[in-house]
């Protein structure tokens, strides 16, 4: 069975969310996209919450979170118990939010300039593996704030 990740967005990120689904679809995952699509209009805090919703209750890899910058959605997952989402800006930052962070979303912003391809942070993410130890105490000290 093909795994399982959870992507929505908003206006302002239509292209950047079809680029990042073709790239995982190529590496065999299977996309549920709650996000809209051209001529639609949403509110970020309203595609946060039905994502994080949908990962809470499926089993899902992890989730991705795009709006115009990735701010406001990331802000608004980062609310719901239990979702650590991380707002990426390059491959590193991709690499620690797995390996330090263990995030279980990330967000991009489809009207930023990213100087690493979305699909190398990407990789790296799912590629990248978590570090346990020291990070784990430090999650559980985050997750219970
Ligand atoms: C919507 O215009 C825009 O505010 C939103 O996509 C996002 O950038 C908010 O953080």
């Amino acid at each position: 069975m093909k795994k399982k990740i959870v992507i929505a967005n908003d206006h302002g990120a239509i292209e950047i969310k079809n680029r990042i689904i073709q790239h995982l679809e190529k590496r065999g995952f299977e996309i549920i996209n709650l996000g809209v699509d051209q001529d639609q209009s949403a509110d970020y805090p309203d595609k946060a919450v039905e994502a994080c919703n949908y990962f809470l209750n499926n089993n899902c890899e992890f989730g991705i979170l795009c709006c115009g910058t990735g701010i406001g959605i990331s802000i608004a997952a980062n609310k719901v118990k239990g979702i650590r989402c991380a707002l990426l800006s390059n491959s590193y930052t991709a690499e620690m939010a797995k390996n330090h962070n263990n995030a279980n979303f990330i967000a991009f912003g489809g009207r930023i300039e990213y100087k690493d391809s979305v699909e190398d942070m990407l990789d790296k993410f799912i590629d990248t593996e978590f570090g346990g130890e020291r990070h784990q105490r430090r999650i559980d000290k985050m997750m219970s704030i």
